[in-house]
């Protein structure tokens, strides 16, 4: 495996082959992260992931300084999982001046959810995936292909659809979520979670299930009792001592709310969640 720091070394080291699969994270890798590298393996011709804690997506006083930064140990769970180039750039590498150039996504998709609790977020993100895609994609001669996983799900979201807005000739593809045994999504931040709070993380998973639950039941009358399920999820994780920003049910298709026919039909809507605990904010969803 190649560990490369400069935009120069990479397009070099990518040279050779015609067909990247990429696996964009910001390190402090967990099982979701070597899942989707090992999904990367039989796409393309190489395998290559970035680790990049992007200042851009965060706002001044979110956990920037304080994301872990772990870059050797998960270069090693990287070449284990079978990754051929890991592109770990300094932060003037990818922005050697401010980054005056940036990606508006659509409101109607981005100002929604973690977009309305993180002003600002997805405009970070499809800035640096957009220049991520030119790093890695830029000399490539066949199938591109980039893998997201699912617990960011607005994300691969909103990244598929700039892929199509911008006609980039890349499949983004989306990995499960991985979870522990109690059902905790994998998440780089459950390190932030104290022993107690490690306990009772579970409980927003669980809650969201009990959200899906109650959405299938309302079947077609999901559109009126909507907003009232949402508000009993949210209090019943209140009254454990989080502080729910959302817990909803959405459209799969667009994360708008559904109506009744939507309601009706089978695998169409998610059931989505950010809350949270002590310092610490985790998100989940499950398609249902
Ligand atoms: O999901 C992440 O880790 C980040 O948002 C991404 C896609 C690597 C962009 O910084």
């Amino acid at each position: 495996m190649q560990l490369v720091h400069t935009i120069a070394d990479l397009r070099a080291a990518l040279a050779p082959y015609q067909s990247p699969a990429f696996v964009p994270t910001m390190g402090n890798l967990h099982d979701g992260h070597l899942d989707l590298v090992r999904q990367a393996q039989p796409l393309g011709d190489v395998t290559v992931s970035s680790i990049f804690v992007n200042r851009l997506q965060f706002a001044p006083h979110e956990d920037f300084d304080t994301y872990p930064r772990t870059l050797q140990a998960d270069c090693a769970r990287l070449e284990q999982a079978g990754c051929d180039i890991v592109f770990a750039p300094p932060e003037k590498e990818l922005y050697p001046e401010p980054q005056g150039y940036k990606i508006q996504p659509p409101a109607d998709l981005a100002d929604i959810l973690e977009g309305h609790f993180r002003p600002g977020f997805f405009i970070g993100v499809c800035t640096v995936v957009m220049k991520l895609f030119q790093c890695v994609f830029s000399e490539a001669k066949g199938p591109r292909y980039a893998l997201f996983g699912k617990k960011d799900y607005q994300q691969q979201m909103v990244i598929r659809r700039m892929v199509q807005q911008f006609c980039m000739p890349i499949q983004v593809l989306a990995g499960e979520t991985q979870r522990a045994a109690d059902g905790l999504a994998l998440s780089s931040r459950n390190g932030y979670l104290s022993e107690s709070e490690r306990a009772e993380a579970v409980q927003l998973s669980m809650s969201l299930r009990a959200l899906a639950r109650d959405a299938l039941a309302a079947a077609g009358s999901l559109p009126e009792k909507r907003e009232a399920l949402e508000a009993q999820a949210m209090r019943a994780l209140a009254l454990r001592g989080w502080q729910p920003d959302y817990l909803t049910v959405r459209r799969r298709a667009d994360l708008q709310p559904p109506r009744a026919e939507d309601a009706l039909a089978p695998q169409s809507m998610v059931v989505l969640g950010a809350a949270r605990l002590g310092r610490t904010r985790l998100i989940d969803n499950f398609e249902i």
